[in-house]
């Protein structure tokens, strides 16, 4: 059994495969950890990444290309206590009508197998959307983690909000471990938390008309074309939806279809949590994402603070690229929370 934190005091190491702008990356630090190295080819969301988080080794790579030992030469001997693998979730998600089995990037989860096989860490950890469990890979996964000793938990479907995110986020998670205590155990001690509500996380941002700008660069409003305006000014505060719209102003697409993409133009609700964010979280177009009161879509300031990153995270890129990485993002209080579970599992049945 690889021998994980020697001591209690021991700084928990990590390396963030697929680390993307830096979200798990930012709730490991949050929850103690130091993460050693990442692995990302997304340019933009590398430079997003080094800019919060200078001390990693951060390699912008294809992950297909790397090589393990480079991750190797920077852990120097010391034990890897946790490898995250957030692979890529569009193949596996609902909104994509691309089968899965087409998608080149299905295959990207199994590159964790030759940094287990080289690095040894105590605990891999695993994040995706629901849809991984249907795609039919776990069991190859499991096939091939098992060469090099380790188990693979049950998946587990789990909704951020539950984790303090004032956000719905279904995920699926799942861990691989040498031992069976820390596979047995996971996710057992997991409680649901107060929830937070979107009112918690952006009520204390100024409020902003169309087209207006603050002091913080990401905090600032599109500019909506004046029908938008208009349509806007009939969705009921908090919560309200295009169903509101009388009909000169509904949109052509959407006549006689109440059911279809019943979202687009609604207002989030202040004492509710947000629905899931995606790439499109600031276009009012793409889903229930127009501010609780000001007739505007969501800022990236707020979108990044409903996916829990710190108030002044740094974000690199243009507004769509800035939209992307938050939606990618894992949200860091998720990250945080998880992150605090492995630890107590791996004290309890690796060090005991
Ligand atoms: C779900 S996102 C990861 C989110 C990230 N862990 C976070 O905390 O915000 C998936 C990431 O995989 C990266 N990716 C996709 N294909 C890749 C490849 N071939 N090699 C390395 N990274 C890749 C994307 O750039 C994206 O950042």
């Amino acid at each position: 059994m690889a021998t994980i934190a020697n001591t209690v005091n021991k700084k928990w190491l990590a390396v963030d495969l697929f680390s993307g702008s830096g979200a798990v990356t930012t709730g490991l630090k949050q929850e103690g950890f130091e993460v050693v190295a990442a692995i990302d080819s997304d340019q933009v969301a590398c430079k997003t990444y080094s800019l919060n988080h200078p001390e990693v080794k951060l390699l912008t790579e294809d992950i297909t290309k790397s090589n393990p030992m480079d991750v190797h030469a920077v852990l120097d001997g010391r034990v890897l206590d946790l490898l995250v693998v957030c692979a890529p979730c569009q193949p596996f998600s609902s909104q994509n009508r691309k089968r899965a089995e087409s998608d080149p990037r299905v295959e990207l989860i199994f590159e964790c197998v030759k940094f287990a096989k080289l690095l040894n860490p105590t605990v891999i950890f695993f994040e995706n959307v629901p849809g991984i469990v249907n795609a039919g890979l776990l069991d190859l996964l499991e096939g091939q983690l098992k060469k090099f000793g380790y188990k693979l938990s049950a998946p587990l479907k789990i909704d951020a909000a539950t984790l303090g995110v004032p956000q719905r986020r279904e995920r699926c998670i799942l861990i691989a471990s040498k031992s069976n205590g820390v596979v047995e155990s996971f996710g057992l001690a997991l409680r649901p938390v107060k929830p937070k509500t979107v009112r918690d996380a952006i009520g204390f941002l100024p409020s902003l008309c169309s087209g207006e700008e603050s002091l913080d660069p990401l905090h600032k409003a599109r500019k909506h074309h004046s029908i938008t305006l208009e349509r806007l000014k009939h969705i009921p505060k908090d919560g309200g939806s295009r169903s509101s719209l009388p009909t000169h102003l509904q949109l052509s697409c959407h006549k006689n279809k109440k059911n279809d993409f019943p979202d687009v133009y609604g207002r989030m609700r202040w004492s509710d949590v947000a629905p899931t964010l995606t790439t499109g979280c600031t276009d009012l177009t793409r889903g229930r994402f127009v501010h609780p009161e000001d007739d505007r879509a969501l800022s990236l300031r707020e979108a990044s603070l409903l996916q829990t990153f710190p108030r002044d995270y740094i974000f690199y890129g243009n507004s769509g690229q800035v939209a992307r990485q938050i939606g990618n993002a894992v949200p860091v209080e998720m990250a945080r929370h998880l992150a605090a579970h492995l630890k107590d599992l791996t004290t309890t049945h690796v060090l005991n």
